[in-house]
């Protein structure tokens, strides 16, 4: 039996406003010192007021990273500078490779109702930030779903989930950090583990129920960083948990974050603000 890995250390996520005034919960992402090496920033929004919603996220860039955003209920469209579109549904994933740049809009297709989802960024390594923007729109029907029994369930957005010696391979793979991106439900007093690379960062985030690893108690909102080895082992609490588990290679290469442009030194976020108010950005 693997070791098991603790939590090292609780970021609690912030209440934020982003784009329009969305407002959101700030988990990774707050400053600096609130990133997991390749996470750069996970946002929680959670809301059945649509004056929280409605104004969305009107044009703005990026550029050096991966933003993958996780509808849970809801409806936004795409679109970016490039020509692309796309919708984005309760249960789908958009995972979109920014690279040298886009442009883009998401905007809420729905102007009442419950809007809930997230949106994590993770860092891109130094030899791919330039490369060509691309996109995979996976619909919820793409992203399998695996039973843990006791009502639990999980759901392989990417990497591959090792449930009771049955391999479930999730649509998003092939990626330099080796994302595992998992999003679990279990019943209350329920127990789920899973081998995680040792060496890989992870983090547990409950957004509903409470849950304990290594008997450290995590709530709603408070993402857990996990020590460097072992696998994961976590608890639901007497409600039940609702959690996102994330791991990934880390890069070990410096940060330069400007906003939505995140490179490696502070010339090229220089160049990545002039390719953007020169109009050129994105373009080979
Ligand atoms: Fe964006």
């Amino acid at each position: 039996m693997s070791p098991r890995r603790a939590i090292a250390r609780v970021i609690r996520a912030v209440p934020a406003s982003d784009g329009a005034g969305v407002k959101l919960m700030r988990s990774l992402g707050q400053g600096p010192h609130a990133r997991v090496d390749p996470f750069l920033m996970l946002d929680h929004f959670s809301s059945e007021n649509p004056d929280d919603y409605v104004a969305g996220f009107p044009p703005h860039p990026h550029r050096g990273f991966e933003t993958v955003t996780y509808m849970l209920e809801g409806h936004m469209l795409h679109e970016d500078h490039l020509g692309n579109r796309g919708h984005l549904r309760s249960g789908g994933v958009q995972w979109m490779t920014a690279g040298r740049g886009i442009v883009h809009s998401e905007m809420p297709q729905q102007e009442s109702g419950r809007m809930r989802g997230f949106q994590l960024w993770i860092n891109l390594p130094a030899r791919e930030k330039m490369k060509p923007a691309s996109y995979r729109d996976l619909d919820a029907s793409e992203i399998p779903e695996v039973e843990l029994g006791g009502g639990g369930s999980l759901r392989v957005i990417a990497g591959a989930a090792e449930v009771a010696g049955a391999r479930t391979q999730g649509p998003i793979g092939g990626l330099a950090t080796e994302p595992l991106y998992f999003d679990v439900r279990l019943p209350p007093g329920a127990t789920f583990a899973h081998p995680l690379p040792d060496g890989h960062n992870a983090f547990v985030y409950p957004y509903e129920g409470s849950l304990a690893i290594e008997g450290r108690a995590l709530s709603a909102h408070d993402a857990g960083v996990l020590t460097a080895a072992g696998d994961v082992a976590v608890e639901s609490g007497s409600d039940g948990a609702r959690f996102l588990l994330l791991a990934a290679k880390p890069l070990n290469e410096p940060v330069a974050q400007y906003g939505p442009f995140v490179m490696n030194t502070r010339e090229e976020i220089e160049q990545a603000i002039r390719d953007y108010q020169s109009g050129t950005f994105g373009r080979a």
